[in-house]
């Protein structure tokens, strides 16, 4: 039998119970202790799991021979991978979201012909408390930047994943709604390697919040990606005579492919689903000695777009990624 992985989680605040969640819905994986430097969030998430409690994450560190620490704490806390020659893997679980898996893998068989377009939109609500829930919420030092940083950086990971990469961009930021130091509203247009050209529009200030979509068109196909679900795919080679010279009738543009399942069939093994799949993929590195497939490297190209973005608005001129 294999040999169980041992985890210990460093951060009990919103998120960390979530990776708990996803590291013991996983056969293989064994939860062994979590850490906060506020001890009775340790304690109340240790007790739930039945895992052991620290105040200290090195006194965790060098008591139990861990195999994977899951870092839960403020992004600005966390540390890039050098030559430790330890793995890493940072968490963009809805590149494992099945329907987002599809797209790549069509993308990949050249079934959307050239891309053309691809577009990320990111209309989400949170409110003043939110950003006053923890210090480091909405500030440069610690939260790294605002709704493009922290809230949309999944969005803009997948459609760099999926068009390929971004060349240049030009972009316009605001703080309109929240007292905070970074921004709440972002809109940039992007010009990708390949020629194609892209936007990203985000902010934490629509109430109520919808969902997120992620955009995907090319001449010869197109696909809607809306949360964690493939809401529209339409590819020309499973059109039998192909559209007329002014596009898709309204009847032919229904989906010709429906998507995967909904998150009300069960909210919350979805929730927990694209997590769990990275996580199992970071145990595949380790078992293999192979690569995750996030790893620090491929984590870094969401975060170079997102400062040109920045610089972008700051300057008010093109920046051109290296
Ligand atoms: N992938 C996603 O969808 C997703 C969703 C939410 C949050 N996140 C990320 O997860 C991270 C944590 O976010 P959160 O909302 O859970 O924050 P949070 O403020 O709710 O929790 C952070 C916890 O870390 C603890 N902490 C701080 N320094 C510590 C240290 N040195 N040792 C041990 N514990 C320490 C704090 O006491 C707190 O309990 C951030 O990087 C955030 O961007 C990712």
């Amino acid at each position: 039998m294999t040999k169980k992985l041992r985890f210990g989680i460093v951060g009990c605040g919103v998120i960390g119970p979530f990776h708990a969640q996803a590291i013991t819905s996983l056969p293989d994986a064994e939860l062994v202790a979590v850490a906060d430097i506020i001890l009775e969030r340790a304690q109340e998430l240790a007790e739930t799991f039945q895992v052991t409690p620290y105040s200290d994450f090195q006194e965790m560190l060098a008591r139990e021979q861990l195999d994977v620490v899951d870092i839960c704490t403020p992004s600005g806390l966390h540390r890039v991978q050098q030559e430790t020659g330890m793995k890493m893997a940072v968490i963009s679980q809805h590149r494992f979201d099945p329907d987002t898996v599809k797209v790549h893998e069509l993308i990949e068989e050249q079934a959307f012909g050239r891309l053309v377009l691809g577009n990320a939109l990111v209309p989400w609500w949170r409110s003043q408390t939110y950003y006053e829930s923890g210090e480091w919420r909405g500030t440069w030092k610690l939260d790294g930047g605002g709704v493009l940083m922290n809230q949309s950086i999944h969005s803009i990971d997948l459609v760099q994943w999926l068009m390929g990469p971004v060349k240049s961009v030009i972009a316009y930021t605001d703080t309109l709604v929240h007292r905070m130091q970074t921004e709440d509203v972002a809109v940039a247009v992007l010009r990708f390697t390949n020629g194609a050209l892209g936007t990203i529009a985000a902010t934490t200030g629509a109430y109520p919040g919808t969902g997120t979509r992620v955009e995907i068109y090319g001449d010869k196909g197109s696909a809607v990606i809306e949360d964690d679900h493939l809401s529209y795919l339409h590819l020309a080679r499973d059109d039998g005579e192909g559209v007329s010279p002014y596009g898709a009738t309204r009847e032919q543009r229904a989906p010709s492919s429906p998507g995967g399942p909904s998150a009300a069939q069960n909210p919350a093994a979805l929730a927990i689903r694209s997590h769990a799949l990275q996580i199992e993929d970071m145990m595949r590195a380790i078992r293999e000695n192979g690569t995750p497939l996030v790893d620090g490297y491929a984590a870094k190209h969401p975060v170079e777009i997102i400062l040109g973005i920045y610089e972008s608005a700051r300057t008010h001129k093109e920046v051109t990624l290296s």
